[in-house]
């Protein structure tokens, strides 16, 4: 029997299963990297549904990152108020300036030029650059790493497991996209924003941590946790 193609099963149940969310494309259209990274920020300690009214609220007052760049970071902060992390709130007006001052208003489209930037950290970066500009790299946030430990029973607790869950969710990158001739790491071109999305909608909907619903999954098939039986057991964190 032929392996599980993993890359192209999970694309194709994002393709029919992703959420609608406001700053998500429509399907083939390439996201816009000022809604791609407001929402990043937005959702690094703040959960999907309390960031939607955030996100649109900024949207429609600051339309794109030149506009926030020369709003005052009073008002900034005075419409970031309740979504607490204020810091977050601060380097986002940072990184708006910066963008606006330093790239004429262009985000950066590589990992290595996002994490330059005010705010943006090795997630955030990936983050954007996979979802925004089609980078193959795999951003890992919690959603993802349960995905990953269960998918391949991933024993070692975190923080140790971090480089092996990151070797092995990036291995759930489609191919790369013919054409392309750069080979930095990151800058070969593939659908590596929906790859990273589909991780967290799966995560988010189907792989949840209490009772997830793995008749529904589209790598149940060889899921190493639910062959075990033991899949809610992942990820294991070290006692602290
Ligand atoms: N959490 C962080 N980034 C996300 C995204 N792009 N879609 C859904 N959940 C997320």
């Amino acid at each position: 029997e032929a392996p599980a193609d993993r890359p192209a099963l999970l694309l194709a149940w994002y393709d029919r299963h992703r959420r609608r969310l406001p700053w998500r494309a429509a399907a083939g259209e390439r996201a816009d990297p000022y809604r791609v990274w407001l929402s990043e920020i937005m959702l690094q300690q703040t959960t999907v549904k309390a960031v939607g009214p955030y996100f649109e609220k900024f949207t429609s007052r600051w339309p794109d990152v030149s506009a926030l760049g020369r709003a005052s970071l009073d008002d900034v902060l005075r419409m970031w108020a309740g979504l607490g992390y204020y810091s977050r709130a601060r380097n986002l007006h940072a990184c708006a300036v910066a963008v606006l001052n330093d790239h004429g208003g262009i985000f950066p489209d590589t990992e290595d030029g996002l994490r330059a930037l005010p705010g943006i950290g090795p997630y955030t970066a990936a983050a954007i650059a996979a979802i925004a500009f089609d980078r193959r790299t795999m951003p890992v946030d919690g959603n993802i790493e349960r995905v990953v430990t269960r998918l391949y029973a991933i024993g070692e607790p975190l923080p140790q497991s971090k480089p092996r869950i990151q070797q092995m969710a990036a291995t759930l990158l489609g191919p790369s996209r013919a054409g392309d001739e750069k080979s930095r790491a990151g800058d070969e071109k593939s659908r590596a924003g929906d790859s990273a999305q589909a991780l967290m909608d799966l995560g988010a909907t189907i792989c949840t941590p209490k009772k997830p619903a793995c008749s529904l999954c589209p790598l149940n098939e060889d899921c190493a946790g639910r062959a075990r039986g033991d899949q809610e057991t992942f990820p294991r964190k070290a006692p602290k």
